[in-house]
């Protein structure tokens, strides 16, 4: 049943979230906003909330189905989530498959583009001020961030989301080429994945034309409109359908 939506309790970059008349669950919702380097680079594009709920759905729905712990609940087209309320932790943990992003930047011997001998686990302190610095096991607990326990934890959960997600994209004729997932607890300290998983939180390439089909395209520039163009092609591998949406660019 859809909980009754109260008051904003936040508003992020690109997503907005709703109280409910249920305590334990929370309702995103999904803007149509485009950032990138830190929110330095911000742009509306009309569709793309919509887009990123759509897919979003689907890949939780996914783990969820596989025994992933997850916060998402139901999908309340076009724009909405309804979640389970999480005290969030604030780290980023990427998972990578595939050389490339900071990983080369940081490590310029290894060659962009690599397939990784196994998928490379890291944590970042989500904090834009301090432009979102790497960090370590060490460094989590010594902020308190999440216990020794917690931290394996997380670890085994990402590695799964990998194995699940790989095959996932990989029926869908896409690669997976790096993901961030965020972490959360429930009012019983169970960690979750929350957040949302779409082309604003993964790199994936076509497999056959590595066509880049997430927000890679707007960091490296590309106009408004071939960005949607992408989000709507990989809208259309996730779901199975055409985005029936407007076509409409708003650059701010
Ligand atoms: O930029 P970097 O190579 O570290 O990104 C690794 C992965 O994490 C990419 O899929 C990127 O989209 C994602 N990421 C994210 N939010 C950030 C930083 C990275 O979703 N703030």
């Amino acid at each position: 049943m859809r909980p009754k939506v109260l008051q904003l309790i936040t508003e992020g970059k690109t997503k907005k979230v709703w109280e409910t008349e249920n305590p334990d669950l929370v309702i995103l919702e999904f803007k149509d906003d485009i950032t990138a380097f830190d929110g330095a680079k911000h742009d509306v594009i009309s569709g793309k909330g919509a887009i990123n709920a759509a897919i979003s759905a689907k890949i939780f729905e996914h783990l969820n189905k596989n025994g992933i712990p997850t916060h998402f609940v139901e999908f309340v087209a076009p724009r909405y989530h309804v979640v389970r309320r999480l005290e969030m932790i604030p780290l980023e943990v990427v998972c990578r498959n595939i050389a490339t992003g900071h990983l080369v930047k940081r490590l310029p011997m290894i060659k962009d583009g690599t397939r990784l001998e196994f998928p490379v686990l890291e944590f970042y302190l989500k904090d834009d001020k301090l432009h979102d610095p790497l960090i370590n096991d060490h460094h989590v607990v010594l902020l308190k961030l999440a216990s020794w326990k917690e931290i394996e934890e997380m670890k085994k959960i990402t590695l799964r989301v990998n194995e699940v997600l790989r095959t996932f994209f990989e029926e869908r004729g896409l690669i997976l080429v790096d993901f961030k997932l965020e972490f959360g607890r429930d009012r019983n300290g169970k960690l979750l994945v929350g957040d949302e998983l779409n082309g604003d939180a993964m790199r994936i390439w076509d497999m056959y034309t590595g066509k880049i089909l997430d927000k890679d395209v707007y960091r490296k520039g590309y106009p408004l409109d071939e960005v949607l163009v992408r989000y709507r092609e990989f809208y259309r591998r996730v779901v199975g359908a055409d985005f029936p949406g407007e076509e409409v660019c708003l650059a701010t």
